[in-house]
């Protein structure tokens, strides 16, 4: 299934300069949504985690369908002052600023095989981030999963080098 061909490029959003991939026309299409997300159950299926993580926002779209799909458990990564229980936490430098990223301590046991899962890999630096986190709380890196890649800004290099990292759709 060509899946480029259901998300929507909008030029110039958030701003000028910004070609902005839109998953919105993607989650719109039954066939498309169905396809995308058995795809990413196939892939995850072989990489064996024991727990999906989502990243807040856009992750939590695809990251709990496939933990449902894959009777695995899932631990939503949250943007800073989110979650209710005692957290880890992370931050990570943006374009312009810093951001921070939380989990909550028990969202799974040390040991445990980690798949992380966002819509877009762009800089790379929210799903490096996010790594740092699992990993400093003693889990493994199972692997990566995204919908949408964009190659060009090479984000795939800030991301664990003995991690598998797959992405549906490349621009
Ligand atoms: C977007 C996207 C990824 C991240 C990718 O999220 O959903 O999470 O940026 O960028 P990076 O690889 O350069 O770090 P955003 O922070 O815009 O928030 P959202 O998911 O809540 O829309
Ligand atoms: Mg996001």
């Amino acid at each position: 299934m060509d899946l480029k061909a259901l998300i929507r490029d909008v030029p110039d959003f958030p701003k000028p300069g910004i070609m902005y991939r839109d998953i919105t026309t993607l989650l719109k299409n039954s066939e498309g949504l169905s396809y995308t997300l058995d795809q990413m159950a196939a892939k995850a299926t072989e990489l064996a985690p024991d727990v999906i993580v989502g990243i807040e926002s856009r992750g939590f779209i695809f990251g709990m369908p496939l933990a449902y799909k894959l009777g695995k458990s899932f631990a939503p990564v949250r943007k800073s002052g989110k979650l209710p229980a005692p957290v880890h936490a992370i931050s990570y430098d943006l374009e312009y600023g810093q951001d921070r990223l939380e989990v909550h301590q028990d969202a799974f046991t040390a040991g445990s095989r980690v798949l992380i899962v966002d819509d877009l890999l762009a800089t790379g630096g929210t799903a490096a981030a996010t790594a740092q986190l699992i990993q400093q709380m003693g889990a493994e890196i199972a692997g990566f999963s995204f919908v949408i890649e964009l190659a060009g800004l090479q984000g795939r290099q800030k991301l664990p080098g003995q991690a598998s990292v797959s992405s549906l759709v490349v621009y």
